[in-house]
């Protein structure tokens, strides 16, 4: 693990960058702001777009369908899901100004190893190990369980209240028969949806870590009575099981050495790995750790959430979960509906789930924090993955006299038609220019001089290397731009 001192700031550097050059910042502060919401800006938006095409295109290439339901969903569904009953916090409540703080929080905030949860789930408890109130400093008076159900205030007939949904995948659930037509029957099925989820958070905080309003991307992964998914690659892992021993494996030996226990579950921590890798975050930063028994959640037998250092903290950005025939079971008993699938002997039976859920908003913070690093005198940069930067590249005029401005801009108009994912910067000095594009990662800059006038040739600078190479300008204009181009540059000269 960071050592908390080092790295304590990590979190803190990347959300000021965050908000000084457009990625995110916080939602209504004209009226003050409401804590648990983020505004992402024009370069977050193109940053989470990015990172979310990395993450659909990794679902389709494993044979994966999408489908799109509301974020709005009737009673029935959360009776069913268990949500309305079991989806909630445990909050302590202090006895003197009445404020309440998630007691996983108190926990972490307090150097309290979180696998001792279960003895601090009474206020005297907490109040005998020295625990306060954040905010006046005063004992517990009690520990009480808050929904983080949002419910509307609007009804739905006679027949109980809306609710936002707090996950995305009951919407693939009570879809369950339409997948299966579509699939004209045959298990097993990979149905992702890319989605908003609500859950009122007893206290959101860390900018985008704990958000009331995030970006989901959840794959229910339903499985047939055979042989379905075998892990591959020979990558190795950080695992850490709930014995309490870090091994570092492939899914696959994990599996062998009955460490993963499910090979279907091995395969999905594998594709989980390989897209986090994808987005940007460095493989030292990830980890893959098996739930306690007492902190699965309603629905699930087994969970490995893939974790990320931030800030010298371990935080959650994807669980895989073990969902069993659990939600297709409750719903099939709540609604009537058949929801059976038939194996090859035409027996019918409740398929299994197995559930990678994605985090967005976790997960671009955490490629954000991983790719930063500071150059001599302070200058930052973000080596993002080239697919995932916000911008492919920056044009720029070397000055804005002599005709290298219209020079440069006509270039620009140009190089839109091919890859619309391009600047265009003539403020300040050309070393300024390459600093801010560095900042927001910008893997290429593109500069029109003087030569440029003469030849057509333009200067094309690497971001992670700063080396420069000359190129005509026309390479830029085929196919598929600078990103295609690239592959036959070289910075090593
Ligand atoms: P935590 O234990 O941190 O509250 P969780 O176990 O409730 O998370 P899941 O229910 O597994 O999270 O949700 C799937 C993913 O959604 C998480 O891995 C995380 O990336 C994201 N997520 C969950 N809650 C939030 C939140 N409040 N803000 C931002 N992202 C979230
Ligand atoms: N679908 C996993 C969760 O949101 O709890």
């Amino acid at each position: 693990m960071f050592s908390l001192k080092s790295t304590k700031d990590e979190l803190d550097r990347i959300v000021e960058l965050a908000k000084r050059r457009g990625f995110f910042w916080p939602s209504f502060s004209v009226y003050g702001g409401v804590s648990g919401f983020y505004d992402y800006g024009p370069l977050g938006v193109l940053l989470r777009d990015n990172i979310i095409k990395i993450w659909k295109e990794k679902i389709l290439s494993i044979g994966g369908i999408f489908i799109d339901t509301p974020n709005i969903s009737p009673e029935e569904v959360f009776q069913a899901s268990g949500h309305l009953e079991r989806f909630y916090d445990l909050a302590a409540v202090c006895a003197s100004c009445g404020s309440k703080f998630k007691v996983e929080t108190l926990l972490q905030d307090n150097g309290i190893d979180e696998s001792r949860y279960g003895e601090f789930t009474t206020a005297e408890s907490l109040n005998e190990n020295n625990i306060r109130c954040p905010r006046c400093g005063s004992k517990f008076r009690e520990t009480t369980n808050l929904s983080l159900m949002f419910e509307l205030l609007s009804r739905y007939g006679d027949r109980g209240n809306l609710y936002l949904r707090p996950e995305t995948a009951q919407g693939v659930f009570v879809n369950f028969r339409n997948l299966l037509n579509f699939n004209r029957d045959k298990l097993p099925i990979i149905a992702a949806q890319l989605g908003k989820g609500f859950r009122n958070e007893i206290a959101p905080r860390q900018a985008l870590l704990r958000l009331r309003e995030f970006y989901m991307g959840e794959v229910e992964v339903y499985l047939s009575n055979d042989q379905n998914f075998q892990p591959e690659s020979k990558m190795k892992l950080k695992l850490l099981p709930r014995d309490g021993v870090t091994r570092f494996l492939s899914p696959a030996s994990a599996v062998q050495q009955k460490i993963i226990r499910d090979p279907n579950m091995a395969y999905f921590i594998e594709i989980v790995y390989q897209i986090l890798l994808d987005v940007g975050i460095s493989p030292e930063r990830i980890r893959f750790r098996q739930h306690r028994e007492d902190e699965l959640s309603h629905y699930s037998s087994d969970c490995w959430d893939a974790e990320v250092t931030i800030s010298g903290e371990w935080v959650e950005v994807v669980g895989v979960a073990d969902r069993g025939t659990y939600d297709l079971t409750r719903h099939q008993k709540y609604s009537g509906f058949d929801l059976t699938s038939k194996d090859r002997q035409g027996k019918k039976f409740i398929p299994r789930v197995i559930e990678p859920s994605f985090g967005f908003d976790r997960i671009l913070l955490a490629s954000m924090i991983s790719s930063y690093s500071e150059r001599k005198k302070g200058y930052k940069v973000l080596s993002l993955p080239k697919r995932v930067s916000p911008y492919s590249a920056a044009i720029l005029p070397l000055l804005r006299k002599d005709g290298l401005r219209e020079w440069a801009l006509n270039l620009y108009s140009k190089y839109k038609r091919v890859d619309p994912y391009a600047t265009f910067d003539e403020s300040g000095s050309i070393g300024r220019r390459y600093a801010r594009q560095d900042e927001i990662g910008t893997p290429y800059c593109v500069t029109v001089d003087y030569d440029t006038l003469n030849n057509g040739t333009v200067t094309v600078r690497d971001r992670d290397s700063t080396k420069q190479i000359r190129i005509k300008s026309e390479i830029l204009l085929r196919d598929g731009g600078i990103l295609t181009a690239s592959k036959e540059f070289d910075f090593t000269g």
